[in-house]
């Protein structure tokens, strides 16, 4: 069974047997995109199990690319895959959108090199975009409506509030190069608040931490591809950073099976979604990529540090990143099983098996 197939196994024993999403039509937006691609084949996957969604729609402006995987999405008869861009075209001319009970809203870029070259554009889609949607489905009977907005609305939280709960109001900058992502996850987190409880829309906010895994471009620039792209070409693990700044990592699947429990939970809130341990420094993890890609391809490459071509690479960067999942365990069921290694074994036997290597 490839890696793909036992991770969305995975995902559907994991999440809510009284829940199904037979005859539901769903909407997501950002779809071509890192976290969109297992959410995509996850309804798809559906079908094997004897659900069947009335509609997936597929959504996204393709700012970073049109992968090729999105459009095979097509073939199945219960999915419509749109080039839609949610802050500037409109929803009523989105077929089967008005009938859309579950809305998974994933549209902003997320990696810091590219949000940082499109920052109005990042802006526009956590913001207008996310206004966009909620305007829309103000009168309509939707069930569930998920905002992604990103740890990174902590910033670096001091020692005292690692592991960091959803309490934590954050230190971030509202000037700097990560203002455009960071701020505008904030104030689409103040939205979702405000339209919640004006109009009483079920709107959850989930708080990702570091997702990677199965979906992640090579040429996505975050640190899991770039190490990835690095054992797997034989090269030297290049580290950008001095190694000292720690996160914890959360395996896709895991994090997938999270977000499932957020959208179907039915009424607003806001959940840390990620892994509490172990919290491991940029070193440690290139470590384990060194040592998970020599037990499986003989990998021989060394540990460097390199200075970015990004000047802003390092500016505003957290320096810790560690959630507490303690409200996500209580209220959604919550329980991520797949350790950072398997994790990171996973990923990249996923590339060998696509063919990216
Ligand atoms: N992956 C993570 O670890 C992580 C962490 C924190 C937050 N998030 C959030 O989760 C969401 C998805 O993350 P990802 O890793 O899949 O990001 P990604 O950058 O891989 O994909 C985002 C997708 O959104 C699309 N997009 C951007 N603007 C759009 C617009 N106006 N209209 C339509 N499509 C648009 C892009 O073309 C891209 O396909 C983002 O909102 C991100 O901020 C992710």
């Amino acid at each position: 069974m490839s890696i793909e197939s036992q991770d969305l196994d995975y995902i559907r024993r994991k999440f809510d047997k009284n829940f199904s999403f037979d005859d539901k039509t769903i909407l997501i937006t950002g779809a071509a995109g890192f976290i969109g691609y297992y959410f995509s084949k996850y309804f798809v996957s559906l079908g094997d199990i004897g659900i069947h969604p009335k509609r997936v729609i597929l959504t996204d402006n393709f700012l970073l690319g049109h992968p090729k995987w999105i459009d095979k999405m097509a073939s199945f008869d219960n999915v419509y895959v749109e080039n839609f861009d949610i802050s500037t075209d409109n929803l009523e001319d989105l077929k089967h959108a008005a009938e859309a009970e579950y809305i998974i809203h994933l549209a902003s870029i997320a990696s810091p090199i590219y949000y940082r070259k499109y920052p109005i554009e990042t802006m526009d889609a956590n913001i207008v975009g996310l206004k966009r949607i909620l305007e829309f489905y103000l009168d309509k009977p939707v069930k569930g409506i998920l905002f992604f907005s990103s740890s990174e609305i902590y910033g670096t939280p001091d020692g005292m509030n690692i592991p960091t709960d959803e309490e934590y109001r954050g230190l971030v900058s509202c000037t700097g190069p990560r203002a455009c992502y960071d701020e505008s996850k904030r104030a689409g987190e103040a939205m979702c608040r405000s339209y919640a409880e004006v109009y009483d829309l079920p709107i959850i906010v989930v708080r990702p931490f570091n997702d990677f895994g199965p979906g992640m471009r090579l040429d996505d620039f975050r640190v899991p591809a770039d190490f990835a792209y690095c054992v797997l070409n034989g090269k030297d693990i290049k580290m950008l950073s001095d190694g000292r700044p720690t996160r914890t990592f959360c395996y896709i699947a895991d994090a997938i099976y999270g977000y499932l429990q957020a959208l179907v939970y039915g009424k607003y809130d806001y959940f840390n979604i990620g892994h509490e341990s172990p919290e491991l420094s940029i070193s440690e993890f290139a470590m384990l990529y060194q040592r998970i890609a020599n037990t499986l391809y003989g990998y021989e490459g060394d540990i460097i540090r390199v200075v970015s071509e990004d000047k802003h690479y390092l500016t505003d960067n957290p320096q810790r990143r560690c959630p507490s999942i303690e409200k996500a365990r209580r209220l959604l069921n919550f329980y991520p099983e797949i350790t950072v290694e398997a994790g990171i074994e996973r990923y990249l036997r996923w590339l060998k098996e696509e063919g990216f290597f």
